[in-house]
């Protein structure tokens, strides 16, 4: 059985108060026996929601990070520093980091290698355009976007189906869509990593979850979590939005 994992992507929002903030209030509304939670806020806000989050049942993640150790990289920052300051996670190829920051497969792959070797778990993002999903091509691209996962420690990720027409936009996947596209993103995780393994790996959905919506994706069997953008914003329909998975079968 996989334990739910509910993510908290912040994206561009939020201050240092807003976060502990947060945090504070969060971290009470937890049940460590519950999903796995993680809270993605901006680079700077990091060292403090570490600092917040420390010992709770609470991790935090990043981003995004380079795929380098070190370098002449201007306004990057390595996974080793994150590493560094106690973070957990990294989100890696996020639709609006390929849409906007010109993010590929391949630098994607190379961003969540990178993460890995840090030590640092990785939720990676891929889905398809309103586009691609009207001619068709849903599968195919799933299915191209997943090679990107190809040498990755199964153990230490978790893949984020987050349809491209769905995120931001008040428009969620239905859960059979998202059911389907799980199957399929599972089975594509099955060639990669062979059958036991890619039973493991969590696969969440994002795209406009909020409370009101969360309860139906997640009982679906293969949406193991959430990726949660604008509806994590706000700590009470956050924390609404954890409580509405399902409990694990007992004895599991
Ligand atoms: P949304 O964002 O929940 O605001 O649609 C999800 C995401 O981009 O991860």
């Amino acid at each position: 059985v996989r334990r739910k994992l509910i993510a908290a992507n912040w994206k561009m929002y939020g201050s240092c108060t807003r976060v502990q903030d947060f945090l504070e209030a969060l971290i009470p509304r937890v049940d460590p026996a519950g999903p796995e939670v993680v809270v993605c806020p901006p680079y700077t806000l990091l060292p403090v929601a570490v600092m917040v989050a420390t010992g709770s049942p609470v991790a935090i993640g990043a981003q995004n990070c380079h795929w380098a150790e070190e370098g002449a990289f201007t306004g990057e920052v390595a996974a080793p520093m994150l590493a560094e300051l106690g973070v957990r996670w990294v989100i890696v190829g996020h639709s609006e980091r390929r849409r906007l920051f010109g993010e590929s497969d391949e630098t994607a792959a190379q961003r969540a290698a990178a993460a890995q070797r840090a030590g640092l778990s990785v939720i990676f993002c891929l889905g398809e355009t309103l586009e691609e999903r009207e001619q068709g091509h849903t599968f195919a691209v799933l299915e191209r976007q997943s090679k990107a996962l190809e040498g990755l420690e199964p153990n230490v990720l978790a893949v984020a189906y987050e349809p491209v027409w769905a995120i931001g936009t008040g428009r969620t996947a239905t859960p059979q869509q998202a059911q389907e596209a799980h199957v399929f993103l599972r089975r594509c995780l099955a060639e990669l990593f062979g059958d036991s393994a890619a039973d493991t790996v969590r696969v969440l959905y994002g795209g406009s979850v909020n409370p009101g919506n969360a309860a139906v994706l997640l009982s679906e069997k293969d949406v193991d979590g959430a990726l949660v953008g604008g509806a994590s914003l706000d700590v009470g329909s956050f924390s609404d939005i954890i409580r509405s998975a399902p409990e694990p079968p007992t004895g599991a």
